[in-house]
């Protein structure tokens, strides 16, 4: 036993919980952008959108058939309406809740995961 060692495998994954999705820089005013998170022990691929100092993020899955809503990995579609739009068959969200508002899962909602701004970063909640 090394009394002097402090590190353990839960302190590493404390350490890899406390960095940022992205810093903020990296996702333009009215853009997505994918990050990589790890939620109730799963990992998960996020969508964000940002919005002035707002960002709010999803689940990168569509509850229509379940497939991510990118046509390549951190490429989202946004219509010229201002709607996220599934790349696999159309459904199109709006952006303040994630409601489907057209498409084969209209009524539906993409699943939210609260994020933050702080320090310039999107971070989990
Ligand atoms: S999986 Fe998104 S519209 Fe079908």
């Amino acid at each position: 036993m090394s009394e002097g060692v402090r590190t353990s495998l839960s302190d590493a994954a404390g350490i890899a919980e406390a960095a940022p999705l992205l810093a903020l820089e990296r996702l333009p005013d009215g853009g997505f952008a994918e990050a990589a998170a790890t939620i109730d022990g799963d990992a998960e691929s996020l969508l964000l959108y940002r919005e002035g100092e707002r960002v709010r993020a999803w689940l990168n899955i569509c509850p229509h058939a379940g497939r991510r809503l990118d046509w390549a990995p951190g490429q989202f579609l946004k219509s010229r309406d201002g709607l996220l739009v599934c790349a696999a068959h159309g459904a199109s969200f709006e952006l303040d809740g994630g409601v489907c508002v057209a498409g084969p899962c209209r009524g539906e909602a993409l699943r939210a995961v609260a994020v933050s701004v702080r320090d310039g970063a999107v971070w989990l909640d």
